[in-house]
């Protein structure tokens, strides 16, 4: 079974793309068998970032029905360690109102892909696809930029992802996952509290629902001297949602990065011995040494 590490912020533009499509390219270059899934609804754009334009299948293919295994959308990419993407798809009323039922679809054959790593790129908001799509990985990378807005974004997302898993250990339709669901919390230890007294043994339930729940940081755009919230951020987290929020690294703010996006090449390519290459590669080693220990 492939593992999967999904790449999320809550916000756009802080850099969830850029680092889960360099990412995928490390892990291939190194000799992974690795997959790129752009799961971004509506904002999809990974396979830009690789200088494909027009896709001849994308994601749409296979949530519409007509691609019946991924492996029918998916595209290598020969010029990246053959890397293989599998494009994302444009909105449409269909993949906006994707059904239940049609995304634990989606989240079995990616799992069960032959792959060793799969990346998923979940795309911006926290609508429920992307909560649960960011949840549905084994490691979850958040990015977030020193900027305040970006920082309170951020842990925004990590709370109603976290709330979203405990909610989903419930079948919707008991009086416990209603009654949560209605509910703004603060804190995780006020929903554990509160499902306990809905319904005895329902706060252990709720609490094993976040065993899986590993968040990691990417610092991203980070400049000298500029502003870092980052300790602040960690300490809430910790406070509120009761996990470490450990870094996997941070990647300075380089113009060699938007450069490399307007020239269709991964920086990790166009320019590998820039300061965000060199912070991406760290990155990529950490990410492979907590793989290693989650596989035991
Ligand atoms: N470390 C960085 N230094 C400079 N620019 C960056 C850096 N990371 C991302 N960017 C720029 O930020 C923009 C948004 O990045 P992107 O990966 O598309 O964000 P997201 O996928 O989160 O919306 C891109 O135009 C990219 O050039
Ligand atoms: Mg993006």
């Amino acid at each position: 079974m492939a593992v999967l590490v999904s790449v999320g912020s809550g916000k756009g533009g802080t850099g969830k793309s850029m680092l889960a499509t360099n990412l995928a390219v490390l892990f291939a270059k190194e000799g992974w068998n690795t997959c790129l899934v752009d799961l971004d609804v509506g904002g999809a754009d990974a396979h830009v970032m690789f200088g494909v334009f027009k896709p001849d299948k994308t994601l749409s293919h296979f949530l519409g029905g007509e691609a019946r295994s991924l492996y029918k959308v998916m595209q290598r990419l020969d010029a990246f360690h053959g890397l293989y993407l599998i494009p994302g798809t444009g909105e449409t009323l269909k993949t906006a109102n994707m059904p239940y039922q049609t995304k634990m679809k989606l989240l079995r054959h990616l799992r069960s892909l032959e792959a060793q790593i799969v990346f998923l790129d979940v795309g911006a908001g926290a609508s429920l696809h992307v909560l649960d799509f960011f949840m549905a990985s084994s490691i979850q990378i958040g990015v977030a930029t020193p900027d305040p807005t970006s920082i309170l974004d951020f842990y925004r997302f990590l709370k109603l992802a976290a709330i979203r898993k405990v909610l989903s250990a419930f079948l919707s339709h008991e009086e416990v996952s209603r009654m949560l669901a209605r509910e703004d919390f603060q804190e995780m230890e006020a929903i554990f509290g509160m499902a306990e007294r809905l319904k005895p043994g329902s706060g252990e339930v709720a609490r094993r629902a976040l065993d899986g729940f590993r968040p990691t940081l990417v610092f991203n755009k980070v400049q000298q001297g500029g502003f870092s919230g980052r300790r602040k951020l960690q300490h809430i987290v910790k406070r509120f949602l009761g996990v470490e929020l450990p870094e996997l690294g941070e990647i300075p703010w380089d113009p060699l990065v938007e450069e490399s996006i307007g020239s269709y090449i991964p920086v990790v390519e166009y320019a590998p011995g820039s300061g965000a290459s060199k912070a991406l590669e760290k990155i990529a080693r950490r990410l492979r040494t907590e793989i290693a220990a989650l596989q035991g």
